[in-house]
């Protein structure tokens, strides 16, 4: 799955191997960004020490809880959706309790509760600890809400289950919160301050995923070049730390070096880079260790210098491509990625020619785009009316597309020809006969199967392409391997 939205997982259910002793039923399902995905295998796990096994069956639930996204107001409206539809369950089955985690809880706290009465529990990104006394509650008949949001809550002693993934692939999340405040993003608000992950625990979870036959790891956060561990506490507040803990602290660079160095045959990701703190030595550490993939992702949200100051992005357009010709030097096989937002209040037609020019230069391997969506709370909300016609909005989303496809094939098609190592991840989509995997720089790669198996290391011969699949044979099993 790719860093922010992805469509075909959006409200699948987590299900894990039953516990013999537990006799409740939980259905967990997930909206929204990875980490919302991650987070739900830490809820299945905390839930799981207080008797509840998984279920796929609503039907069969006895707590059925919402993982919930904020980002743009479709997320909220398809929570709202299924929210409707659990209370529909509710009315045949009365025992069932239903509860909100996630950022629309936070957003929202407890208005679900008290005005709309659509929910038993409201459960905030940094609350999850508490949930055995917040299921006592609801066991009560109380309703029960926690929304507090925390300075020091990483979950890094929470071991996450994950006997649903494909078990190959994992993601591990580093930091929490965001303190960047973009004026039109409502995250900082819904999950609160920026902190790091002691980086020991860190590497144990990735010693442990490694024993597990897990062969690949991406490390999570809203903005992981920011990451900064120098014993606990807010980044913000590094610059009150002793000599001794600056001294001893650790970046992103530095905990880069040490997963790559302590499982030297797992390939290692991350997502998501802010171009504001992204550094040299991030772009050279991963030229130094070849199993740090060649692909980052590295929103720029517009092209325009005038919408990314009124944005709150803290870089220009020319400090951008400067950023982007240090990655091409650096690391020329490079891979990267966007997201892109069309519609900013105040966005004119030359701030918009703007964006499409910026694209032109960097010719993105991939990308996410989205039509602005106002945020209530956030800076952009209060400060600025949402005043570009929602046709208009969409016209430039449309152009900001049909780019990125074209750009997308320009870069495809510069695999053809090569023999690069894909990671096994399971079948094709559209063939049983085929296996899919990604290469370094994260396209996805189709070969037929022969003898190899999912989380196989394999070299394959790219011989054609679309504007997002690369398309092989295999040539045997790669030095990794
Ligand atoms: N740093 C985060 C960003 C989370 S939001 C990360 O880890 O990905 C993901 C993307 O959603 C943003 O990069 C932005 O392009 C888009 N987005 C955020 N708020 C938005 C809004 N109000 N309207 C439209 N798109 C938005
Ligand atoms: Fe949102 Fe900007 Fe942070 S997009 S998650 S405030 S980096």
């Amino acid at each position: 799955m790719e860093k922010t939205i992805d469509e075909s997982v959006q409200g699948t259910a987590l299900v894990l191997k039953d516990k013999g002793s537990n006799s409740r039923k939980l259905y967990i399902e997930s909206y929204g960004c990875q980490m919302n995905f991650s987070d739900s295998e830490i809820v299945a796990s905390i839930l799981a020490q207080e008797g509840f096994n998984t279920t796929e069956n609503i039907e069969e639930a006895d707590l059925v809880l919402v993982n919930t996204c904020s980002i743009r107001e479709k997320a909220e409206l398809t929570v709202r959706k299924r929210l409707e539809k659990f209370n529909a369950v509710k009315k045949t089955r009365p025992h069932i309790k239903v509860g909100v985690l996630g950022c629309m809880a936070e957003r929202l706290k407890s208005q679900l509760l008290e005005e709309e009465k659509i929910v038993d529990m409201v459960v905030g990104p940094d609350a999850y600890k508490d949930l055995p006394n917040l299921v006592q509650e609801i066991d009560a008949g109380r309703n029960a809400v926690n929304v507090i949001l925390s300075k020091e809550e990483t979950y890094g002693d929470v071991a996450p289950v994950r006997l649903n993934s494909n078990g190959v692939t994992a993601f591990v999340s580093i930091t929490r919160g965001c303190d960047n405040m973009c004026t039109f993003c409502v995250v900082p608000f819904t999950r609160g301050r920026e902190r790091s992950r002691d980086p020991l625990s860190i590497l144990e979870e990735v010693n442990d995923l490694w024993e597990k036959g897990f062969k690949e790891v991406t490390l999570l956060g809203q903005n992981v070049d920011s990451y900064l561990w120098y014993g606990g506490g807010l980044k913000k507040d590094f610059e009150k730390a002793s000599e001794m803990q600056k001294a001893t602290a650790v970046n992103f660079a530095k905990l880069l070096e040490m997963v790559a160095q302590a499982q030297p045959k797992m390939r290692f990701r991350f997502s998501t880079s802010n171009p504001q703190d992204m550094t040299l030595d991030v772009i050279e550490t991963m030229a130094r260790y070849r199993n740090i993939c060649d692909y980052i992702h590295l929103p720029v949200q517009s092209g325009s210098n005038r919408i990314l100051k009124a944005m709150n992005r803290l870089h220009s357009r020319e400090e951008y491509f400067t950023l982007i010709d240090n990655i091409r030097r650096i690391n020329p096989d490079c891979a990267i990625s966007q997201d892109m937002i069309a519609g900013f209040p105040t966005e004119t037609e030359e701030d918009h020619q703007d964006t499409l020019s910026l694209m032109e230069y960097v010719k993105y391997d991939f990308g996410f785009m989205f039509a602005y969506s106002e945020r209530p709370g956030t800076l952009a909300a209060r400060k600025l009316e949402d005043d570009i016609p929602e046709e208009t909005k969409k016209r430039r989303l449309r152009e900001i597309i049909a780019l990125q496809q074209q750009h997308g094939l320009y870069r495809t098609r510069q695999h053809l020809g090569k023999t690069e190592e894909v990671l096994i991840e399971g079948l094709s989509k559209k063939s049983t006969d085929h296996w899919m995997g990604r290469n370094s720089q994260n396209t996805v790669v189709v070969f037929p199967k022969e003898h190899y198996k999912v989380g196989d290391f394999v070299n394959v011969r790219i011989d054609d392409c679309t504007s997002a699949t690369l398309l092989g044979e295999a040539v045997g099993y790669s030095e990794n391997n």
